[in-house]
């Protein structure tokens, strides 16, 4: 286990909702397994006034997110936690002198003795980034002459490729760009960074993963809820920008990228942006109409229960043109992928909560039995990163009996079965990575431009392009009835089940 440096975390946007979710029981988890550092203390930071008890009471000691964890220790291990996080009111703007909360800063490092080092965790809305770097270089609290200064930025990171460069290049004159760790909570999910050791650990996958040998890639990101209470940020947003841009292209990434020359944060980021710049870009219209299915949920009746369609949400605009169901086809330039489509899909109210790889291996050059076929019989890997997380292999078998009749077996891994180990939840991994100085599962500069480069057209298409279409599919289906137009030719797409061997088809509407 490496050592975690004495260090202090300032949360910007505390009071919200992401520091009580997610931020705190991961720190908890950090507490409970005794990776926090010796000196260590946590300084809340937002406009709400508070104070340091008010905000103990809100994220720790009666905090729903913490409530079951909590009663399984003793009050004073509890207590113990909940005094090391304190709070700063910094009035009513975040745009003010950060002098006061330098002098907070420099008491609670006195006194605490955490030394010098400090990340910034904004968890605010990200037309803020560059106004807290900038306060924060005029208070003289991004140096590094006393101590590591580190910031980690929330998604979205930019809302359009343009956008995306003037925040990079806003954070950037206050803050280095290796003081900067943009997250993106899928790198931190055990099961995504699987996909790097499924493919480059093992000499039975690592000389098949080519064009010469895959059909094509299939991916899968369906979530069973709406936009719940976010259709205001979402309707500005949609699937494209909010999972696709940043969650699934992280994933293509991985699956696309060339072996890197070592598991050095550098060497694999390097690996990441060139997979990343070789997606083609698609600019003609044609080839968007062709290769872009976007659509919206309507209102349906699920497990007896009616359910609102997206433009009944709360927070969206009735004639709302944002999408809730994105479906890509694309193609990779470069020699190991050339001619291999991609088919990766994305949405909300779908039957059921599940991310999953498919790779669709190519039918035997030579084909002796009848009875094989890509769509069934074929060789496939299924690299499922949520729920009932494992791998899976179908291969073809021999039905017992005369002849040569193929049928199709499953070989499975889960990853419940390493009982023993403690599977680190994403924030609990990505929050001690950054404690730490590992960048390795944070995105780049570089990296997030060119996701959006590929992303960028499409959206532009989507918002003017001729013969734009928006499809609509009732809540609790698998997307609209045209969605296996994209795999032409090729079959349909599979439509996995809550559990990793559920074979296509699984649906869980009433
Ligand atoms: C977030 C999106 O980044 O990821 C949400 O903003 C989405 O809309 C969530 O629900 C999904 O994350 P997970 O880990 O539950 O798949």
């Amino acid at each position: 286990m490496n050592k975690t440096e004495n260090q202090i975390l300032v949360i910007f946007g505390a009071s919200g909702d992401l520091t009580a979710r997610k931020l705190v029981p991961a720190l908890f988890n950090l507490y409970l397994a005794g990776q926090l550092p010796e000196n260590f203390v946590v300084l809340g930071a937002s406009r709400s006034d508070m104070t340091d008890n008010a905000f103990r009471n809100k994220v720790v000691l009666e905090s729903t997110y913490l409530k079951t964890k909590i009663k399984e220790h003793s009050d004073d291990y509890i207590k113990a936690f909940a005094n090391k996080f304190f709070y700063e009111d910094l009035g009513g703007s975040y745009d003010t002198d950060y002098g006061r909360l330098r002098k907070r800063v420099e008491d609670l490092k006195n006194k605490y003795q955490t030394s010098g080092n400090i990340i910034y965790y904004l968890s605010t809305p990200p037309t803020l980034y560059e106004t807290i770097a900038q306060r924060l270089a005029d208070a003289g609290m991004s140096t590094q002459n006393n101590g590591w200064k580190r910031m980690i930025v929330e998604k979205p990171f930019g809302y359009s490729l343009e956008t995306a460069k003037q925040l990079n290049q806003g954070l950037q004159q206050f803050f280095e760009e290796h003081q900067i760790y943009r997250i993106d909570h899928y790198l931190g999910k055990e099961t995504v960074q699987n996909l790097l050791v499924t493919r480059f650990a093992n000499s039975i996958f690592e000389p098949l993963w080519n064009r010469n040998y895959i059909h094509h890639v299939e991916i899968t990101n369906a979530e069973s809820v709406g936009v719940e209470k976010r259709g205001g940020y979402y309707d500005k947003s949609g699937a494209l920008r909010d999972m696709f841009q940043n969650h699934l292209l992280q994933i293509v990434s991985l699956i696309v990228m060339e072996p890197p020359i070592s598991d050095a944060p550098e060497d694999i980021r390097n690996e990441k942006v060139k997979a990343l710049k070789s997606l083609r870009v698609m600019k003609d219209e044609q080839e968007l109409f062709d290769n872009t299915i976007r659509a919206q949920y309507t209102s349906s009746v699920i497990d007896g229960e009616p359910v609102k369609g997206y433009r009944e949400e709360e927070g969206v605009d009735k004639n709302s043109t944002t999408e809730t169901y994105a479906a890509i086809k694309f193609f990779v330039d470069n020699w190991r992928w050339k001619d291999t489509p991609f088919y990766v899909r994305t949405a909300k109210r779908m039957p059921t909560k599940v991310t999953e790889v498919v790779i669709h291996f190519k039918t035997p050059h030579h084909q002796v039995f009848q009875e094989s076929g890509l769509d069934n019989k074929d060789n496939k890997l299924v690299i499922r990163i949520q729920p009932d997380e494992g791998i899976l292999i179908k291969f073809g078998v021999k039905v017992p009996g005369q002849g040569f009749k193929v049928e199709r077996a499953n070989l499975d891994f889960y990853y419940s079965s390493l009982a023993e180990t403690h599977v680190m939840e994403a924030y609990e991994r990505l929050l001690l990575d950054a404690m730490q100085g590992d960048a390795t599962l944070y995105a780049r500069a570089d990296e997030v431009e060119a996701a959006w480069e590929f992303v960028d057209p499409i959206l532009k298409y989507w918002e003017s392009g001729k013969d734009v279409r928006m499809y609509g599919y009732a809540a609790g289906v698998w997307g609209p009835e045209n969605s296996n137009e994209l795999i032409d030719g090729i079959g349909e797409w599979r439509n996995p089940g809550a559990s990793l061997t559920d074979d296509p088809g699984f649906c869980v509407i009433c």
